[in-house]
């Protein structure tokens, strides 16, 4: 398998189960990330953009649920560089832990709650090192642990050369252990944790470390969580609707941000907007979804130089002008269906201009209809 995905999610189907009915919140959501892309995921609130996010990490919570489909990650293993396929919806709990704290990070919108405001920004940004640290410890011993076992009196000289190599490679990683006295454990966490804020261009990090998240500004706030999400060096970072709560400049300084980490550090990013202004300046590619569903995907000059989805078009109709105003989604005429009731065949139908009787009926799947873009829709436009 090629290294050029970081992740896919294909035909993810989520509901929420509630006293007056079951929501369909999610009917069918493709996506993929290329590895170092930034893709934006974007629509109209209750689109289904943060139950994507939540079930890629596991956190829908009840009366939530995970139907069917696949999250698959494509994690690179460190010694080879071979590409191993983990399907996320099918792992244990405390594998997920493992993928949450180490793999995949998640920075929400609101930052007034987050991070915790009654803890020094230092100390949590400490916290996740720590946890990462012990974590990779775990692992480590448990490969160690399990390739033993495989070792018996029948293993072949080559196999055995190939295992023994492997253990003393993970043994030769555990050799330079944190210090086991938590207090100068912390201490090291706490240096790195100056270093994070200086990787996110935060003014004054000695000081800010002491700090509590209330004496920073929301700029700075939102800084500090990038950073706390970025201490375990993460191969993906969401960001859900991260900067919508930032003044205009603000949020342009953090997108900045974020597209120099990107090369810096070689994370994906997966931004979570409503914002197509926000998508123009960040995204390599676009994920547009409309009622739970992925309506179109490609790359992000290829959607505005050419959307193929009636709904596409109609974000587009007012071409967003940046750092002029907070752009936000022109209407489009009616609303989100219920989605207890959502409307059989192609769920945009209801909504749409160009509908006919087989969108009413038949459900359209993403298909690609040009070199690199995929449009689920009966009726594609034109150029
Ligand atoms: N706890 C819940 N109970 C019932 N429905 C929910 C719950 N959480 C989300 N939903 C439904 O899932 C859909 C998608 O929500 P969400 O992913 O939050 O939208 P977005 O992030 O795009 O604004 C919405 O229609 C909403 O009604
Ligand atoms: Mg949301």
């Amino acid at each position: 398998m090629s290294n050029e995905f970081v992740m896919s999610v294909k035909q993810l189907f989520v509901s929420f189960h509630t006293y007056e009915g079951v929501v369909k919140a999610l009917d069918g959501v493709d996506m993929f990330l290329r590895r170092g892309d930034t893709m934006g995921v974007v629509g109209e609130t209750g689109c289904g953009k943060s139950v994507t996010a939540k079930s890629i990490l596991r956190l829908v919570e009840a009366p939530g649920r995970i139907e069917s489909g696949q999250v698959l990650f494509y994690d690179l293993d460190q010694e080879t560089g071979e590409v191993i396929e983990i399907d996320l919806l099918q792992l244990m709990d405390e594998e997920m832990l493992e993928i949450r704290g180490n793999k995949i990070s998640i920075v929400f919108q609101d930052p007034a709650t987050y991070p915790n405001p009654v803890f020094r920004i230092g100390d949590q940004i400490a916290e996740v090192i720590i946890l990462h640290q012990d974590l990779s410890e775990d692992v480590l011993l448990m490969k160690i642990a399990a390739l033993e076992s495989t070792l018996t009196e029948e293993t072949s000289g080559d196999d055995r050369a190939n295992i023994e190599q492997k253990i003393m490679y993970y043994k030769g990683q555990l050799e330079d252990p944190p210090e086991p006295d938590t207090k100068s454990k912390k201490k090291a966490a706490m240096l790195r944790a100056i270093e994070m804020l200086k990787l996110v261009r935060m003014p004054a990090p000695d000081q800010v470390v002491n700090q509590y998240p209330h004496e920073l500004s929301g700029g700075m706030r939102q800084r500090a969580l990038i950073a706390m999400s970025l201490a375990c060096n993460p191969s993906i970072l969401i960001c859900d609707e991260a900067t919508t709560a930032l003044d205009v400049t603000v949020q342009a300084q953090v997108l900045k941000l974020l597209n120099q980490l990107k090369k810096e550090i070689g994370t994906s990013i997966i931004v979570i907007t409503h914002d197509m202004g926000v998508v123009a300046e960040t995204c390599d590619w676009v994920n547009v979804m409309y009622a739970g569903t992925t309506v179109e995907t490609c790359a992000t000059g290829e959607l505005f130089a050419d959307p193929l989805h009636p709904y596409t078009a109609g974000l587009l109709t007012a071409v967003p002008k940046l750092h002029e105003s907070k752009i936000r989604l022109p209407q489009i005429a009616g609303s989100v269906p219920n989605l207890i009731y959502p409307p059989p065949g192609c769920r945009f139908h209801p909504r749409c201009d160009y509908a006919t009787g087989i969108c009413k009926e038949k459900k359209p799947r993403l298909e690609e209809i040009g070199p690199g873009h995929w449009v689920a829709c009966h009726h594609p436009l034109t150029s």
